[in-house]
């Protein structure tokens, strides 16, 4: 079934959606995006995404004519125009249309797409089965806070992955795990502790990080927000990854080590479920 997308003011169907050549999304990844989950046809912790968005914005100096409640009600207005009951929105703003330059357009018209996706976010054999993942160079980037559309490095990453039979990438810079290529990485040592690299301009603040952090936190699980490397995460209890579309994957396998006993582990597991009751919760 043909979707209904937005683009710029307009709901129209997929096959009708047009951006220009000249949006600058396209020629420089001059653009940022979101992806918000959506369970029962509900948002799922959009509030914090779309503040994201509003920071990534800002960092790019792109200043757009939407409000947040606004996005907000159009990304409702998709959910409903297509039925969504579980999957996600994707969000798109980029500095528009102008002709190639590469300084910034001084009156930039900036275009805003949605689209939905159709997905099983809640049971997912994945889930239960964990991943195997593979450590890569991590070639990003400086900025990698920002919610960029220039996502050809960790497309390149999970592609490898792929390749050589893994689930995911695991991106790794002098020796230490920064994320996944489309996810936060969680190691727990052996002692119970959750650690995950502290926030900075080495990876995305993710937003189901964030709330899995709080959720350890409040079930008095200790965090450690620093560096780990490869090796420690070899040596771990267990690893997780986490993202909006995936929640909390457990990770049984890295590089062709098995993580403890190989099975998904308890903490992943707990949190996992967690995290669906608190978002299947908020009413
Ligand atoms: N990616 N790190 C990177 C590099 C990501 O691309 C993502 C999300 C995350 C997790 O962030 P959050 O919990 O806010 O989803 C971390 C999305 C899901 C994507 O690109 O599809």
């Amino acid at each position: 079934m043909s979707r209904i997308v937005y683009v710029n003011g307009e709901y129209v169907d997929e096959v009708d959606a047009k951006i220009s050549i000249f949006d600058r999304g396209f020629l420089f990844a001059d653009g940022v995006y979101e992806v918000s989950t959506v369970i029962n046809g509900r948002l799922i912790d959009n509030d914090i995404h779309l503040n994201r968005l509003q920071r990534s914005l800002s960092e790019i100096q792109l200043v757009i004519p939407n409000s947040l409640s606004q996005i907000e009600v159009i990304q409702q207005q998709l959910i409903d125009r297509n039925q969504l009951v579980e999957g996600i929105v994707y969000l798109q703003v980029t500095r528009g249309a102008a002709d190639r330059d590469f300084k910034f357009p001084d009156n930039p018209v900036p275009s805003l797409v949605m689209f939905t996706q159709q997905k099983n976010v809640l049971s997912n054999p994945v889930a239960d089965k964990g991943i195997h993942v593979m450590s890569v160079d991590d070639i990003r980037w400086a900025r990698r806070d920002i919610k960029t559309v220039g996502l050809l490095a960790p497309s390149m990453a999970k592609q490898k992955a792929l390749d050589e039979g893994a689930d995911d990438a695991w991106m790794v810079e002098d020796g230490f795990v920064t994320e996944g290529s489309s996810s936060n990485a969680f190691i727990v040592t052996q002692e119970g502790t959750i650690v995950t690299l502290n926030l900075g301009n080495a990876i995305l603040a993710g937003i189901t990080r964030s709330v899995v952090l709080s959720l350890a936190t409040d079930k008095g699980i200790e965090v450690e927000e620093r560096p780990f490397s490869i090796t420690e995460a070899y040596n771990a209890a267990e690893a997780f990854s986490t993202s909006a579309s995936s929640f909390v994957y457990p990770v049984v396998k890295i590089d062709g080590t098995w993580i403890a006993d190989g099975k998904p582990g308890a903490v992943a597991l707990e949190l996992r479920r967690l995290y669906i009751e608190a978002a299947t919760a908020e009413d």
